[in-house]
Parts: C-alpha cells; structure tokens; sequence
C-alpha cells in the first residue's frame, strides 16, 4: 500500500476508535502500520497492565488470540475485539488445560507457573501467570521449598533455572518463530560484529543461550526489556534475536542507533495477520469479539493479577 493510502486508512481508524470509545493496544511485533495507530505498543505485560487499567468501553487488540482473551479477563465489563480471531499462538497450543490436569495429578503439592502465552482453559489451572519480562520475579516469589511446574516453554524454563538458580519441572514446548534463531545465526553475527550488543529474547533456543551467557556483552530479556535497553545504553549497535517486528519500535525509539535482525525468517505469522485494513474493519463492525467464559475467566483470573502485580 502506498504511503498515502496507509495515512487515509489510520485517519479511519483514529476517527472510528475516537466513535466507538475504543482504545488500541499493540504487540512490539504487529507490522509498522498497526504500531503506529496504536494508542499503545508494548510487551505482553505491558499490554495486560494497560488492558487492565483501560478506561474507554472497548478495547481492539493487535495481538495474538491468548493476549486479547487475558485482557478479557482482566476487563470482563469490556468489549474486547482481536481482528482475525486465527491469529494464535503455536506455543500456546503446546499444551492443553486437560494435558497440565494430568501433569498436576503426576506432580501433587507442585505450583503451577504458566507463561502468559497460555490459554484461558490453561490459565484456570494454574497458581501464576508469568511474561518474559517478570518471570524471574514470579519464580523468586515462590517459597524455595515448593516443587514449580513451569509451561510451556522449555527454553524460557531453562533460562529460569539458570538466573533464579531454583530447579524447574519444565513442559517441553516451544515457540517455533524462537526456537528457529539457530546457533549458527548467533555465531555468525557474535563473529561479524565484535562492536555490538546482542538482545536475546528468552524463548531463543538453549544453545544459543548457553553461547549468549558467554560474553558480557549478551542480554536476556523481553521484547520492552529490549527496547528500554537500547534506549538507556551508550552503545550504538544492537543484534536483535527475536521476532522481527521489534525493529521498527527500537528504530522509532532509538533513533541514530544501528539495529539488525539475528535472523531475517524470525517472523510470527500469527502476528502478521493483523492488518490495518482488518483493524479497521474491527472497529467499525465491532469483530471479532473474544469471549472468555465466566467460570474460566474467574479460576484463571487470580493467576494473572499475580502476574501484573509481580515484578
Ligand atoms: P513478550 O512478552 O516479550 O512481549 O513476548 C511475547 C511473545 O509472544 C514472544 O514470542
Ligand atoms: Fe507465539 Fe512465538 Fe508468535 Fe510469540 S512469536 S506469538 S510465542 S508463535
């Protein structure tokens, strides 16, 4: 679309948000376009926080299907709409609520960590709910002698051990836009470019991680963790392992600093479905609404408020 065209369709979009007293809230990984008509962009804990703390009737999500439910829950007198209701999440399907049941009844007494990307059904089974940018604050929480099930990722799992030095029970799923950023990919750049600071999100794979903790000069963090580091840093080159999506925030964010991509195929295909033209079409048909149901919302509620208020 042309430049043009991209500035008609976010004057709809504000004008349609502004009459329908809806506010828009963005993943770090929605196209550029999207971003940039948001009223916020940020991580998932950020974008829980901002969910929570909404003040329009209607709140439209650009994001993946389990963000929009989780702010459902924490604003259930909302109307909450995502604008392709096929945007998911292959970490989240990972697991299923039935499958953690099982999991729970093998591991009794245990507390049961769910990374956000969870569903509402798996979020109902859990003690809390953590993101990338406050697990090691949840996990910390927990009395050291109390056995943690962590899920679903194991990669997010491994590296928790490591920095909160506790032993996990970890559910052996992934994020196959993550787990794609290989060794190789790390190494080739870590060679290239001896000058600039590498961003790792925690959903990379182990090896890469295990590489990473090498040098001073790696960073385990979210996707906000990236950007506020960038900004705060004195340094002028960044690798970014993680969805690619990212860039275009920390090139707005942090102007005149270099910033490129580990891996050029770290791309979320669930993320990328959201389009402008379906967020305005959201807004102005009020589609697709999420609908969490009540009793699951309630069972999955307190593990999230655990989550927004830790860390
Ligand atoms: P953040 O919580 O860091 O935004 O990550 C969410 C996600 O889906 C990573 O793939
Ligand atoms: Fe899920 Fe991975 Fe996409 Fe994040 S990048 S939404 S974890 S599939």
């Amino acid at each position: 679309m042309s430049t043009a065209g991209i500035a008609t369709l976010q004057d709809e979009v504000w004008a349609l948000a502004r009459e329908r007293d809806a506010v828009i809230l963005a993943h770090n990984y929605q196209v550029p376009e999207v971003q940039d008509v948001a009223d916020f962009v940020g991580d998932s804990l950020g974008l829980s926080r901002e969910a929570a703390a909404a003040e329009a009737g209607s709140i439209v999500f650009c994001g993946v299907h389990f963000m929009a439910e989780t702010a459902k829950i924490l604003s259930p007198e909302k109307t909450v709409l995502i604008p392709d209701l096929d945007a998911g999440c292959s970490l989240a399907a990972s697991i299923t609520a039935e499958q953690l049941r099982d999991w729970k009844r093998e591991h009794p007494g245990a507390v049961v960590v769910s990374y956000v990307n969870t569903t509402a059904e798996v979020k109902a089974e859990s003690d809390y709910c953590c993101t990338s940018g406050n697990a090691k604050a949840v996990v910390e929480a927990i009395p050291a002698d109390r056995e943690i099930l962590f899920l679903p990722d194991m990669f997010l799992g491994i590296w928790l051990e490591r920095v909160t030095g506790r032993k996990l029970t970890i559910w052996l799923g992934e994020c196959h836009v993550h787990a794609g950023i290989r060794p190789e990919d790390i190494e080739r750049w870590q060679r290239d470019a001896p000058d600039a600071e590498l961003l790792v999100h925690p959903e990379c794979g182990c090896a890469s991680q295990c590489m990473a903790f090498a040098n001073g000069r790696t960073h385990i963090l979210s996707t906000e963790g990236m950007v506020n580091f960038a900004k705060g840093s004195s340094k002028s080159r960044f690798l970014v392992a993680t969805e690619t999506g990212i860039l275009h925030r920390l090139n707005k964010e942090a102007p005149g600093k270099r910033f490129e991509a580990v891996s050029e195929r770290a791309i979320c295909k669930y993320m990328k479905m959201i389009t402008l033209e379906k967020l305005r079409d959201s807004l102005r048909d009020r589609k697709h609404e999420v609908v969490v149901e009540p009793e699951i919302a309630e069972r999955a509620r307190g593990a999230i408020e655990r989550m927004v208020a830790i860390g």
